[in-house]
Protein backbone atom coordinates (compact mmCIF):
# COMPACT_ATOMS: atom_id res chain seq x y z
CA UNK A 1 0.00 0.00 0.00
CA UNK A 2 1.34 3.63 -0.25
CA UNK A 3 4.00 4.32 1.23
CA UNK A 4 5.75 7.94 2.31
CA UNK A 5 9.43 8.54 2.64
CA UNK A 6 11.08 12.12 3.32
CA UNK A 7 14.43 13.89 4.35
CA UNK A 8 15.87 17.42 5.31
CA UNK A 9 18.87 17.83 6.60
CA UNK A 10 20.78 14.49 5.61
CA UNK A 11 23.15 15.64 2.72
CA UNK A 12 22.57 14.49 -0.40
CA UNK A 13 18.54 13.64 -0.29
CA UNK A 14 18.17 11.47 -3.35
CA UNK A 15 19.74 8.28 -2.54
CA UNK A 16 18.02 8.62 0.90
CA UNK A 17 14.96 8.61 -0.80
CA UNK A 18 15.49 6.33 -3.01
CA UNK A 19 16.61 3.68 -1.20
CA UNK A 20 13.73 4.64 1.17
CA UNK A 21 11.18 3.96 -1.91
CA UNK A 22 12.68 0.20 -2.38
CA UNK A 23 12.17 -0.76 0.79
CA UNK A 24 8.67 0.18 0.52
CA UNK A 25 8.43 -1.93 -2.41
CA UNK A 26 7.64 -5.03 -0.37
CA UNK A 27 3.75 -3.24 0.79
CA UNK A 28 2.96 -3.01 -3.06
CA UNK A 29 1.91 -0.28 -5.13
CA UNK A 30 1.58 0.23 -9.02
CA UNK A 31 3.46 4.19 -9.06
CA UNK A 32 6.09 5.94 -7.92
CA UNK A 33 7.49 9.48 -7.42
CA UNK A 34 9.78 12.23 -5.97
CA UNK A 35 10.44 15.96 -5.87
CA UNK A 36 13.85 17.13 -4.84
CA UNK A 37 14.69 20.57 -3.56
CA UNK A 38 17.54 22.86 -2.08
CA UNK A 39 17.97 25.62 -0.11
CA UNK A 40 18.10 28.12 -3.69
CA UNK A 41 14.80 26.53 -4.51
CA UNK A 42 16.07 24.52 -6.85
CA UNK A 43 13.67 21.79 -7.53
CA UNK A 44 12.67 18.53 -9.82
CA UNK A 45 9.38 16.34 -9.62
CA UNK A 46 10.06 12.96 -11.44
CA UNK A 47 7.02 10.39 -11.37
CA UNK A 48 6.51 7.10 -12.99
CA UNK A 49 4.39 4.12 -13.41
CA UNK A 50 5.53 0.68 -12.43
CA UNK A 51 8.80 -0.23 -10.38
CA UNK A 52 11.07 2.22 -8.35
CA UNK A 53 13.67 1.06 -10.51
CA UNK A 54 12.75 2.96 -13.49
CA UNK A 55 11.81 6.01 -11.27
CA UNK A 56 15.62 5.83 -9.92
CA UNK A 57 16.96 5.43 -13.59
CA UNK A 58 15.22 8.72 -14.70
CA UNK A 59 15.91 10.57 -11.04
CA UNK A 60 19.73 9.48 -11.17
CA UNK A 61 20.41 10.81 -15.11
CA UNK A 62 19.15 14.18 -14.00
CA UNK A 63 22.20 14.55 -11.34
CA UNK A 64 20.62 16.95 -8.53
CA UNK A 65 20.76 15.36 -5.69
CA UNK A 66 18.64 17.63 -3.67
CA UNK A 67 19.16 18.81 -0.31
CA UNK A 68 15.64 18.16 0.58
CA UNK A 69 12.92 16.22 -0.60
CA UNK A 70 9.92 13.94 -0.32
CA UNK A 71 8.61 10.72 -1.89
CA UNK A 72 6.21 8.38 -2.58
CA UNK A 73 5.38 4.80 -3.76
CA UNK A 74 1.11 4.74 -4.65
CA UNK A 75 -1.39 2.07 -4.48
CA UNK A 76 -4.68 3.35 -6.97
CA UNK A 77 -7.41 4.24 -4.76
CA UNK A 78 -8.59 7.70 -6.47
CA UNK A 79 -8.15 7.72 -10.25
CA UNK A 80 -6.08 4.97 -12.42
CA UNK A 81 -2.35 3.82 -12.16
CA UNK A 82 -1.15 6.71 -14.47
CA UNK A 83 2.18 9.27 -13.98
CA UNK A 84 -0.33 12.35 -13.48
CA UNK A 85 -2.45 10.81 -10.34
CA UNK A 86 0.93 9.11 -9.25
CA UNK A 87 2.59 11.29 -5.94
CA UNK A 88 3.89 14.10 -5.20
CA UNK A 89 0.96 16.01 -6.15
CA UNK A 90 1.59 19.42 -6.70
CA UNK A 91 -0.34 22.85 -6.50
CA UNK A 92 -1.09 25.17 -9.74
CA UNK A 93 1.43 27.56 -9.46
CA UNK A 94 4.17 25.00 -8.38
CA UNK A 95 4.27 26.71 -5.03
CA UNK A 96 3.70 23.37 -2.94
CA UNK A 97 4.14 19.51 -3.35
CA UNK A 98 2.31 17.08 -1.67
CA UNK A 99 2.83 13.40 -0.73
CA UNK A 100 -0.06 11.61 0.93
CA UNK A 101 -1.41 8.09 2.12
CA UNK A 102 -4.78 7.68 2.91
CA UNK A 103 -8.16 8.67 1.54
CA UNK A 104 -10.33 12.12 1.47
CA UNK A 105 -13.79 11.00 1.54
CA UNK A 106 -15.18 14.53 0.79
CA UNK A 107 -12.61 15.58 -1.53
CA UNK A 108 -15.06 16.37 -4.42
CA UNK A 109 -17.03 18.46 -2.38
CA UNK A 110 -13.94 20.48 -1.01
CA UNK A 111 -12.96 20.81 -5.01
CA UNK A 112 -16.22 22.13 -5.82
CA UNK A 113 -16.40 24.47 -2.99
CA UNK A 114 -13.17 26.11 -3.34
CA UNK A 115 -11.46 25.24 -6.15
CA UNK A 116 -13.60 25.21 -9.00
CA UNK A 117 -11.77 27.62 -10.93
CA UNK A 118 -8.59 25.69 -11.10
CA UNK A 119 -7.39 23.60 -13.47
CA UNK A 120 -6.64 19.68 -12.15
CA UNK A 121 -3.85 17.53 -13.72
CA UNK A 122 -4.66 14.14 -11.73
CA UNK A 123 -8.49 12.59 -10.67
CA UNK A 124 -6.47 12.54 -7.05
CA UNK A 125 -8.22 13.01 -3.49
CA UNK A 126 -4.14 14.65 -2.86
CA UNK A 127 -4.09 16.71 -5.86
CA UNK A 128 -7.51 18.48 -4.09
CA UNK A 129 -5.75 18.66 -0.77
CA UNK A 130 -2.40 20.15 -2.10
CA UNK A 131 -4.12 23.31 -4.16
CA UNK A 132 -6.53 23.57 -0.89
CA UNK A 133 -3.57 24.65 0.81
CA UNK A 134 -2.53 26.97 -1.97
CA UNK A 135 -5.78 28.44 -1.76
CA UNK A 136 -5.66 29.12 2.48
CA UNK A 137 -2.12 30.60 1.58
CA UNK A 138 -2.95 32.87 -1.22
CA UNK A 139 -5.76 34.43 0.75
CA UNK A 140 -2.92 35.50 2.79
CA UNK A 141 -2.04 32.77 5.28
CA UNK A 142 0.90 31.32 6.86
CA UNK A 143 1.81 27.80 5.20
CA UNK A 144 1.31 25.97 8.67
CA UNK A 145 -1.84 27.57 9.39
CA UNK A 146 -3.45 26.98 5.24
CA UNK A 147 -2.16 23.36 6.06
CA UNK A 148 -4.09 23.31 9.67
CA UNK A 149 -7.17 24.71 7.26
CA UNK A 150 -6.86 22.31 4.98
CA UNK A 151 -6.33 19.32 7.34
CA UNK A 152 -9.62 20.97 9.31
CA UNK A 153 -12.27 21.01 6.36
CA UNK A 154 -11.13 16.53 6.22
CA UNK A 155 -14.77 14.96 7.22
CA UNK A 156 -16.38 11.14 7.70
CA UNK A 157 -13.75 8.56 8.10
CA UNK A 158 -11.20 10.53 5.96
CA UNK A 159 -7.31 9.17 6.78
CA UNK A 160 -4.45 10.54 6.22
CA UNK A 161 -0.71 10.97 6.58
CA UNK A 162 0.89 13.95 5.02
CA UNK A 163 4.01 15.27 3.43
CA UNK A 164 4.36 19.01 2.64
CA UNK A 165 6.82 21.11 0.88
CA UNK A 166 6.63 24.73 0.14
CA UNK A 167 8.79 26.06 -2.29
CA UNK A 168 9.17 29.58 -0.43
CA UNK A 169 10.62 27.48 2.17
CA UNK A 170 12.27 24.84 1.25
CA UNK A 171 13.98 22.96 3.48
CA UNK A 172 10.94 22.62 5.91
CA UNK A 173 8.50 19.70 5.69
CA UNK A 174 5.15 20.19 7.08
CA UNK A 175 3.96 16.76 8.50
CA UNK A 176 0.18 15.62 9.78
CA UNK A 177 -1.39 12.30 10.60
CA UNK A 178 -4.61 10.46 11.33
CA UNK A 179 -5.62 6.71 11.10
CA UNK A 180 -2.73 6.86 8.71
CA UNK A 181 0.66 5.60 10.23
CA UNK A 182 3.99 8.30 9.90
CA UNK A 183 7.10 8.47 12.04
CA UNK A 184 9.71 10.83 12.63
CA UNK A 185 13.35 9.57 12.40
CA UNK A 186 15.88 11.30 14.35
CA UNK A 187 19.52 11.33 13.17
CA UNK A 188 22.85 12.97 13.83
CA UNK A 189 22.66 14.89 10.75
CA UNK A 190 18.91 15.96 9.86
CA UNK A 191 15.67 14.38 9.97
CA UNK A 192 13.55 11.80 8.06
CA UNK A 193 9.70 11.27 7.82
CA UNK A 194 8.26 8.35 6.71
CA UNK A 195 4.94 5.79 7.05
CA UNK A 196 7.24 2.21 7.45
CA UNK A 197 10.28 2.73 9.92
CA UNK A 198 12.60 0.01 8.12
CA UNK A 199 12.31 2.51 5.17
CA UNK A 200 15.02 4.50 6.61
CA UNK A 201 17.08 2.62 8.73
CA UNK A 202 20.15 2.96 7.12
CA UNK A 203 20.06 6.67 8.20
CA UNK A 204 18.75 6.10 11.68
CA UNK A 205 17.29 3.95 14.46
CA UNK A 206 15.91 6.46 16.52
CA UNK A 207 12.08 7.42 16.06
CA UNK A 208 9.54 9.89 16.77
CA UNK A 209 5.94 8.63 16.48
CA UNK A 210 3.33 10.84 15.40
CA UNK A 211 -0.41 10.34 17.27
CA UNK A 212 -3.43 10.92 15.23
CA UNK A 213 -4.38 14.99 14.91
CA UNK A 214 -0.38 15.53 15.16
CA UNK A 215 1.13 18.22 13.15
CA UNK A 216 5.35 18.62 13.06
CA UNK A 217 7.18 20.79 11.41
CA UNK A 218 10.45 19.72 10.30
CA UNK A 219 13.20 21.36 9.87
CA UNK A 220 17.17 20.82 8.80
CA UNK A 221 18.12 21.20 12.36
CA UNK A 222 15.07 21.02 14.57
CA UNK A 223 11.49 19.14 15.03
CA UNK A 224 8.71 20.76 16.01
CA UNK A 225 5.39 18.45 16.83
CA UNK A 226 2.00 19.90 17.82
CA UNK A 227 -0.80 17.83 18.93
CA UNK A 228 -4.23 17.60 18.15
CA UNK A 229 -4.86 20.48 20.17
CA UNK A 230 -2.06 22.63 18.84
CA UNK A 231 -0.15 22.53 22.08
CA UNK A 232 3.68 22.20 21.27
CA UNK A 233 5.34 19.35 22.78
CA UNK A 234 8.11 16.52 23.02
CA UNK A 235 7.91 13.44 22.12
CA UNK A 236 11.03 11.04 23.31
CA UNK A 237 12.24 8.48 20.34
CA UNK A 238 11.96 4.62 20.28
CA UNK A 239 14.84 3.13 19.54
CA UNK A 240 14.08 0.56 16.64
CA UNK A 241 15.26 -2.81 17.26
CA UNK A 242 15.82 -4.23 13.87
CA UNK A 243 18.88 -5.51 12.22
CA UNK A 244 19.29 -3.81 8.76
CA UNK A 245 20.42 -7.62 7.90
CA UNK A 246 16.94 -8.86 8.69
CA UNK A 247 15.16 -6.76 5.41
CA UNK A 248 17.99 -8.31 3.23
CA UNK A 249 17.40 -11.26 1.42
CA UNK A 250 20.71 -12.09 1.57
CA UNK A 251 20.97 -15.53 -0.69
CA UNK A 252 17.22 -16.19 -1.34
CA UNK A 253 16.32 -15.53 -4.50
CA UNK A 254 12.91 -14.46 -2.51
CA UNK A 255 11.95 -12.60 0.53
CA UNK A 256 9.25 -15.72 0.77
CA UNK A 257 11.48 -18.64 0.99
CA UNK A 258 13.57 -16.78 3.61
CA UNK A 259 10.91 -16.31 5.60
CA UNK A 260 9.20 -19.62 5.04
CA UNK A 261 12.83 -21.04 6.21
CA UNK A 262 13.03 -18.62 8.81
CA UNK A 263 9.83 -20.54 10.68
CA UNK A 264 11.83 -22.84 12.82
CA UNK A 265 13.71 -19.96 14.16
CA UNK A 266 10.59 -18.06 14.83
CA UNK A 267 9.22 -21.18 16.85
CA UNK A 268 12.27 -21.18 19.30
CA UNK A 269 12.45 -17.21 19.18
CA UNK A 270 9.04 -16.91 20.70
CA UNK A 271 9.61 -19.50 23.02
CA UNK A 272 13.00 -18.40 24.18
CA UNK A 273 10.91 -14.81 24.92
CA UNK A 274 7.97 -16.39 26.32
CA UNK A 275 9.24 -19.00 29.09
CA UNK A 276 11.98 -18.90 31.69
CA UNK A 277 15.14 -21.01 31.99
CA UNK A 278 12.62 -23.36 34.02
CA UNK A 279 10.01 -23.79 31.23
CA UNK A 280 7.37 -21.05 33.39
CA UNK A 281 5.69 -18.75 31.21
CA UNK A 282 6.67 -15.18 31.56
CA UNK A 283 6.05 -11.86 30.01
CA UNK A 284 2.26 -12.04 29.35
CA UNK A 285 1.24 -10.72 32.95
CA UNK A 286 -1.46 -11.31 35.19
CA UNK A 287 -3.33 -7.58 34.00
CA UNK A 288 -3.95 -9.05 30.64
CA UNK A 289 -4.66 -12.63 31.92
CA UNK A 290 -6.73 -11.30 34.68
CA UNK A 291 -9.13 -9.57 32.03
CA UNK A 292 -9.51 -12.64 30.15
CA UNK A 293 -10.37 -14.74 32.55
CA UNK A 294 -13.21 -12.34 33.67
CA UNK A 295 -14.62 -12.44 29.71
CA UNK A 296 -17.52 -14.46 28.77
CA UNK A 297 -16.52 -14.75 25.65
CA UNK A 298 -13.15 -13.81 23.25
CA UNK A 299 -13.71 -12.19 20.00
CA UNK A 300 -10.96 -12.44 17.54
CA UNK A 301 -10.46 -9.82 15.01
CA UNK A 302 -8.69 -9.74 11.91
CA UNK A 303 -7.71 -9.90 8.24
CA UNK A 304 -6.41 -12.15 5.95
CA UNK A 305 -4.03 -14.79 7.26
CA UNK A 306 -4.09 -13.18 10.32
CA UNK A 307 -8.14 -14.01 10.38
CA UNK A 308 -6.45 -17.78 9.12
CA UNK A 309 -4.50 -18.44 12.05
CA UNK A 310 -7.25 -16.37 14.40
CA UNK A 311 -9.79 -19.64 13.14
CA UNK A 312 -6.83 -22.43 14.73
CA UNK A 313 -6.68 -19.76 17.57
CA UNK A 314 -10.19 -20.39 18.69
CA UNK A 315 -9.49 -23.88 18.92
CA UNK A 316 -6.88 -23.47 21.56
CA UNK A 317 -9.30 -20.53 23.62
CA UNK A 318 -11.89 -22.94 23.60
CA UNK A 319 -10.05 -26.58 24.26
CA UNK A 320 -7.52 -25.01 26.97
CA UNK A 321 -8.93 -22.32 28.23
CA UNK A 322 -12.74 -23.09 28.56
CA UNK A 323 -13.95 -19.89 26.82
CA UNK A 324 -15.99 -19.16 24.29
CA UNK A 325 -14.57 -17.45 21.13
CA UNK A 326 -15.34 -16.40 17.59
CA UNK A 327 -13.56 -15.50 15.02
CA UNK A 328 -14.74 -12.32 13.33
CA UNK A 329 -13.13 -10.85 9.62
CA UNK A 330 -12.42 -7.14 10.36
CA UNK A 331 -13.91 -5.67 7.33
CA UNK A 332 -17.35 -7.10 8.09
CA UNK A 333 -17.32 -6.82 12.27
CA UNK A 334 -16.41 -2.69 11.84
CA UNK A 335 -19.86 -2.07 9.99
CA UNK A 336 -22.06 -4.91 11.36
CA UNK A 337 -21.40 -5.70 14.53
CA UNK A 338 -22.95 -9.09 15.71
CA UNK A 339 -24.60 -9.49 19.30
CA UNK A 340 -21.75 -8.85 21.43
CA UNK A 341 -21.97 -11.27 24.58
CA UNK A 342 -22.18 -9.66 28.44
CA UNK A 343 -18.39 -9.54 28.51
CA UNK A 344 -16.64 -9.29 25.82
CA UNK A 345 -12.65 -9.70 25.34
CA UNK A 346 -11.17 -8.68 21.98
CA UNK A 347 -8.10 -10.23 19.99
CA UNK A 348 -6.74 -8.17 17.00
CA UNK A 349 -4.28 -10.64 15.30
CA UNK A 350 -2.51 -8.50 12.71
CA UNK A 351 1.13 -8.70 11.09
CA UNK A 352 1.32 -5.14 10.52
CA UNK A 353 -0.28 -3.41 13.08
CA UNK A 354 -1.96 -1.28 10.66
CA UNK A 355 -4.89 -2.37 9.03
CA UNK A 356 -7.33 -0.03 8.47
CA UNK A 357 -10.19 -2.66 8.77
CA UNK A 358 -9.07 -4.13 12.13
CA UNK A 359 -8.05 -0.24 13.26
CA UNK A 360 -11.94 0.26 12.49
CA UNK A 361 -13.24 -2.11 15.12
CA UNK A 362 -10.71 -1.47 17.68
CA UNK A 363 -12.09 1.74 17.33
CA UNK A 364 -15.33 1.12 17.46
CA UNK A 365 -15.43 -1.35 20.70
CA UNK A 366 -12.84 1.17 22.58
CA UNK A 367 -15.86 3.58 22.46
CA UNK A 368 -17.95 1.32 24.17
CA UNK A 369 -15.58 0.26 26.20
CA UNK A 370 -14.91 -3.57 26.20
CA UNK A 371 -11.42 -4.61 26.76
CA UNK A 372 -8.48 -5.33 24.31
CA UNK A 373 -5.58 -6.85 23.06
CA UNK A 374 -3.38 -6.77 20.50
CA UNK A 375 -0.84 -9.71 19.16
CA UNK A 376 0.77 -8.11 16.30
CA UNK A 377 4.42 -8.09 14.61
CA UNK A 378 5.10 -4.63 14.32
CA UNK A 379 4.95 -3.21 17.91
CA UNK A 380 4.53 0.29 18.05
CA UNK A 381 2.33 -0.06 15.22
CA UNK A 382 -1.29 1.51 15.53
CA UNK A 383 -3.32 -1.83 16.25
CA UNK A 384 -0.44 -2.24 19.20
CA UNK A 385 -0.51 1.41 20.64
CA UNK A 386 -4.33 1.47 20.68
CA UNK A 387 -5.15 -1.90 22.65
CA UNK A 388 -5.39 -1.83 26.11
CA UNK A 389 -2.83 -4.76 26.45
CA UNK A 390 -0.43 -5.37 22.81
CA UNK A 391 1.80 -8.82 22.74
CA UNK A 392 4.75 -9.25 19.87
CA UNK A 393 4.72 -11.94 17.45
CA UNK A 394 8.63 -12.28 17.30
CA UNK A 395 8.31 -13.40 13.71
CA UNK A 396 10.82 -10.52 12.41
CA UNK A 397 10.18 -7.85 9.26
CA UNK A 398 7.94 -9.83 7.04
CA UNK A 399 8.64 -8.50 3.76
CA UNK A 400 6.68 -10.75 1.28
CA UNK A 401 3.49 -10.19 0.13
CA UNK A 402 2.59 -13.59 1.35
CA UNK A 403 2.04 -13.99 4.79
CA UNK A 404 3.88 -16.88 6.08
CA UNK A 405 6.15 -16.61 9.42
CA UNK A 406 3.39 -14.32 10.74
CA UNK A 407 1.06 -16.72 10.63
CA UNK A 408 2.97 -19.61 12.34
CA UNK A 409 4.00 -16.77 14.72
CA UNK A 410 0.73 -15.65 15.62
CA UNK A 411 -0.39 -19.41 15.82
CA UNK A 412 1.60 -20.31 18.39
CA UNK A 413 1.67 -17.07 20.70
CA UNK A 414 -2.02 -17.59 20.34
CA UNK A 415 -1.42 -21.12 21.88
CA UNK A 416 1.00 -19.81 24.52
CA UNK A 417 -1.67 -17.54 25.43
CA UNK A 418 -4.30 -19.95 26.01
CA UNK A 419 -2.07 -22.21 27.74
CA UNK A 420 -1.73 -19.59 30.47
CA UNK A 421 -5.48 -19.11 30.70
CA UNK A 422 -6.19 -22.97 31.26
CA UNK A 423 -3.85 -26.78 31.02
CA UNK A 424 -3.74 -28.19 27.82
CA UNK A 425 -2.85 -31.42 29.07
CA UNK A 426 0.38 -31.65 27.56
CA UNK A 427 4.02 -29.86 27.65
CA UNK A 428 3.66 -27.05 25.42
CA UNK A 429 7.08 -25.73 25.86
CA UNK A 430 8.50 -29.27 25.37
CA UNK A 431 6.28 -29.83 22.18
CA UNK A 432 6.98 -25.97 20.55
CA UNK A 433 10.65 -27.01 20.33
CA UNK A 434 9.80 -30.56 18.79
CA UNK A 435 7.31 -28.24 16.46
CA UNK A 436 10.41 -26.01 15.34
CA UNK A 437 12.51 -29.24 14.90
CA UNK A 438 9.78 -30.83 12.34
CA UNK A 439 9.47 -27.37 10.90
CA UNK A 440 13.17 -27.27 9.85
CA UNK A 441 13.00 -30.86 8.41
CA UNK A 442 10.05 -30.27 5.65
CA UNK A 443 11.65 -26.55 4.94
CA UNK A 444 14.72 -28.86 4.24
CA UNK A 445 12.67 -31.28 2.06
CA UNK A 446 11.54 -28.20 -0.42
CA UNK A 447 12.75 -29.96 -3.62
CA UNK A 448 9.81 -32.24 -2.87
CA UNK A 449 7.30 -29.73 -3.18
CA UNK A 450 8.76 -28.15 -6.19
CA UNK A 451 8.16 -31.69 -8.03
CA UNK A 452 4.53 -31.68 -6.73
CA UNK A 453 3.87 -27.99 -7.48
CA UNK A 454 5.52 -28.33 -10.59
CA UNK A 455 3.60 -31.65 -11.74
CA UNK A 456 -0.01 -30.89 -10.20
CA UNK A 457 -0.21 -27.08 -10.59
CA UNK A 458 2.14 -25.66 -14.05
CA UNK A 459 -0.69 -25.40 -16.24
CA UNK A 460 -3.65 -25.26 -14.55
CA UNK A 461 -6.54 -22.41 -14.02
CA UNK A 462 -7.72 -24.00 -10.83
CA UNK A 463 -7.45 -26.06 -7.43
CA UNK A 464 -8.84 -26.26 -4.45
CA UNK A 465 -7.37 -27.52 -0.51
CA UNK A 466 -9.99 -29.82 1.67
CA UNK A 467 -9.82 -30.83 5.10
CA UNK A 468 -12.10 -31.37 8.43
CA UNK A 469 -11.79 -29.69 11.78
CA UNK A 470 -8.15 -27.78 12.02
CA UNK A 471 -7.10 -29.11 8.66
CA UNK A 472 -10.08 -27.21 6.90
CA UNK A 473 -8.70 -23.81 8.98
CA UNK A 474 -5.32 -24.78 7.38
CA UNK A 475 -6.89 -25.47 3.65
CA UNK A 476 -8.36 -21.77 3.64
CA UNK A 477 -4.73 -20.87 4.59
CA UNK A 478 -3.87 -22.62 1.95
CA UNK A 479 -6.01 -21.89 -0.79
CA UNK A 480 -5.41 -17.90 -0.24
CA UNK A 481 -0.96 -18.68 -0.51
CA UNK A 482 -1.64 -20.31 -3.53
CA UNK A 483 -3.84 -17.92 -4.83
CA UNK A 484 -2.45 -14.66 -4.27
CA UNK A 485 0.68 -15.17 -6.08
CA UNK A 486 0.43 -17.90 -8.89
CA UNK A 487 -3.41 -16.74 -9.87
CA UNK A 488 -4.45 -19.99 -9.98
CA UNK A 489 -7.96 -19.61 -8.13
CA UNK A 490 -8.06 -21.73 -5.34
CA UNK A 491 -10.84 -22.61 -3.40
CA UNK A 492 -10.09 -23.88 0.80
CA UNK A 493 -12.75 -25.84 1.83
CA UNK A 494 -14.54 -27.78 4.82
CA UNK A 495 -14.34 -31.16 2.91
CA UNK A 496 -17.89 -32.09 4.07
CA UNK A 497 -18.87 -29.67 2.27
CA UNK A 498 -17.36 -30.54 -1.31
CA UNK A 499 -20.80 -33.01 -1.73
CA UNK A 500 -23.30 -29.54 -1.41
CA UNK A 501 -22.32 -28.03 -4.80
CA UNK A 502 -18.50 -27.67 -5.09
CA UNK A 503 -17.96 -31.41 -6.27
CA UNK A 504 -19.45 -30.23 -9.59
CA UNK A 505 -16.31 -28.43 -10.18
CA UNK A 506 -14.34 -31.59 -10.01
CA UNK A 507 -13.23 -32.12 -13.95
CA UNK A 508 -10.30 -34.35 -15.18
CA UNK A 509 -6.98 -33.14 -13.36
CA UNK A 510 -8.04 -30.70 -10.94
CA UNK A 511 -6.08 -30.32 -8.61
CA UNK A 512 -7.49 -31.61 -4.65
CA UNK A 513 -4.93 -31.24 -2.00
CA UNK A 514 -6.17 -32.93 0.80
CA UNK A 515 -4.63 -32.00 4.69
CA UNK A 516 -4.91 -34.99 6.93
CA UNK A 517 -3.53 -34.79 10.40
CA UNK A 518 -6.84 -35.06 12.70
CA UNK A 519 -7.32 -38.80 13.49
CA UNK A 520 -11.02 -38.13 14.56
CA UNK A 521 -12.09 -37.55 10.81
CA UNK A 522 -8.76 -39.02 9.21
CA UNK A 523 -11.58 -41.92 7.92
CA UNK A 524 -13.69 -39.66 6.55
CA UNK A 525 -11.28 -37.58 5.03
CA UNK A 526 -10.15 -40.23 3.17
CA UNK A 527 -13.44 -40.63 1.55
CA UNK A 528 -14.11 -37.20 0.23
CA UNK A 529 -10.63 -38.07 -1.30
CA UNK A 530 -12.13 -41.10 -3.29
CA UNK A 531 -15.40 -39.35 -4.25
CA UNK A 532 -13.25 -36.01 -5.78
CA UNK A 533 -10.45 -38.65 -7.58
CA UNK A 534 -13.62 -41.06 -8.75
CA UNK A 535 -14.66 -37.67 -10.84
CA UNK A 536 -11.04 -37.40 -12.29
CA UNK A 537 -9.72 -35.08 -9.87
CA UNK A 538 -5.60 -35.25 -9.32
CA UNK A 539 -5.60 -36.06 -5.71
CA UNK A 540 -2.26 -34.46 -3.67
CA UNK A 541 -2.23 -35.74 -0.09
CA UNK A 542 -0.12 -34.03 2.81
CA UNK A 543 -1.07 -36.70 5.99
CA UNK A 544 0.55 -36.83 9.48
CA UNK A 545 2.13 -39.81 10.17
CA UNK A 546 -0.24 -41.76 12.13
CA UNK A 547 -3.19 -41.61 9.33
CA UNK A 548 -0.32 -41.65 6.58
CA UNK A 549 -1.16 -44.58 3.72
CA UNK A 550 0.40 -45.33 0.94
CA UNK A 551 0.20 -43.25 -2.24
CA UNK A 552 0.33 -39.87 -0.02
CA UNK A 553 2.19 -37.39 -1.59
CA UNK A 554 3.83 -36.26 1.47
CA UNK A 555 3.91 -37.30 5.21
CA UNK A 556 4.23 -35.01 7.70
CA UNK A 557 6.28 -35.66 10.95
CA UNK A 558 3.96 -35.75 13.99
CA UNK A 559 3.11 -33.05 17.01
CA UNK A 560 0.36 -32.80 18.92
CA UNK A 561 -2.55 -33.07 16.84
CA UNK A 562 -3.52 -29.33 18.29
CA UNK A 563 -0.52 -28.00 16.75
CA UNK A 564 -0.25 -29.93 13.47
CA UNK A 565 -1.68 -26.69 11.59
CA UNK A 566 2.06 -25.37 12.42
CA UNK A 567 3.19 -28.11 10.85
CA UNK A 568 0.79 -28.37 7.94
CA UNK A 569 0.91 -25.22 6.24
CA UNK A 570 4.07 -25.27 5.82
CA UNK A 571 4.34 -28.15 2.25
CA UNK A 572 1.47 -25.52 1.22
CA UNK A 573 3.63 -22.57 1.40
CA UNK A 574 6.45 -24.22 -0.48
CA UNK A 575 3.62 -25.37 -3.12
CA UNK A 576 2.71 -21.73 -3.90
CA UNK A 577 5.96 -20.63 -3.94
CA UNK A 578 7.16 -23.31 -6.75
CA UNK A 579 3.59 -23.25 -8.56
CA UNK A 580 4.62 -18.99 -8.96
CA UNK A 581 8.34 -19.63 -9.92
CA UNK A 582 6.62 -22.43 -12.59
CA UNK A 583 4.64 -19.75 -13.57
CA UNK A 584 7.52 -17.00 -14.09
CA UNK A 585 5.80 -14.84 -11.32
CA UNK A 586 7.30 -12.07 -9.43
CA UNK A 587 6.53 -14.51 -6.03
CA UNK A 588 7.21 -11.92 -3.44
CA UNK A 589 5.22 -9.15 -5.51
CA UNK A 590 1.86 -10.15 -6.66
CA UNK A 591 -0.57 -7.95 -8.92
CA UNK A 592 -2.93 -5.85 -7.46
CA UNK A 593 -1.86 -6.69 -3.58
CA UNK A 594 -0.21 -4.63 -0.74
CA UNK A 595 1.68 -5.98 2.54
CA UNK A 596 -0.41 -3.44 4.82
CA UNK A 597 -3.52 -2.51 3.70
CA UNK A 598 -4.16 1.28 5.13
CA UNK A 599 -7.33 2.00 3.50
CA UNK A 600 -10.93 0.95 4.27
C1 LIG B 1 -2.85 -7.89 3.54
C2 LIG B 1 -1.66 -8.82 3.41
C3 LIG B 1 -2.01 -10.17 4.03
C4 LIG B 1 -2.44 -9.99 5.47
C5 LIG B 1 -3.62 -9.01 5.58
C6 LIG B 1 -3.89 -8.63 7.02
O1 LIG B 1 -3.87 -8.30 2.72
O2 LIG B 1 -1.30 -8.99 2.06
O3 LIG B 1 -0.87 -11.00 3.99
O4 LIG B 1 -2.79 -11.23 6.01
O5 LIG B 1 -3.30 -7.80 4.89
O6 LIG B 1 -2.82 -7.88 7.49
P1 LIG B 1 -2.31 -7.79 8.97
O7 LIG B 1 -1.07 -6.95 8.88
O8 LIG B 1 -3.40 -7.12 9.75
O9 LIG B 1 -2.04 -9.16 9.46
Amino acid sequence: MCGIVGVTGVGDALPYLLQGLQKLEYRGYDSAGVFLTDASGKNELIKEKGRVSKLAEKAEAYGFNGTAGIAHTRWATHGNVTVENAHPQKSANNRFFLVHNGVIENYKELKDTYLSNVDFVSETDTEVAVQLVNHFAEEGMATVDAFRKMISMLEGNSAYGFLLVDENDPETLYVAKKKSPLLIGVSDHGYAVTSDAAAMIDLTKDFVELRDGDVAIVKPDSLTIFDENGDDIVREPFTLEIDPEDTDKGAYPYYMLKEVDEQAVVARNIAGHYYDEDGNLQGIGCAITDKMKEADRLYIVAAGTSYHAGLVGKRYFEQWAKIPTEVHISSEFAYDQPMLSEKPFFIFLSQSGETADSREVLDNVKKQGYPALTLANVMNSTLTREADFALPLLAGPEIAVASTKAYTAQVIVQAILASSLGNPGFDLKAELAKVAVEIQAITDDKEKFKAIAEDALADQHSAFYIGRGLDAAVALEAALKLKEISYIQTEGFAAGELKHGTISLIEDKTPVFALLTQKKTAGLLRGEVAQVAARGAKTIVFASKGVAKEGDAFVLPEVNELLMPLLAVIPTQLVAYYATLARGLDVDRPRNLAKSVTVQ
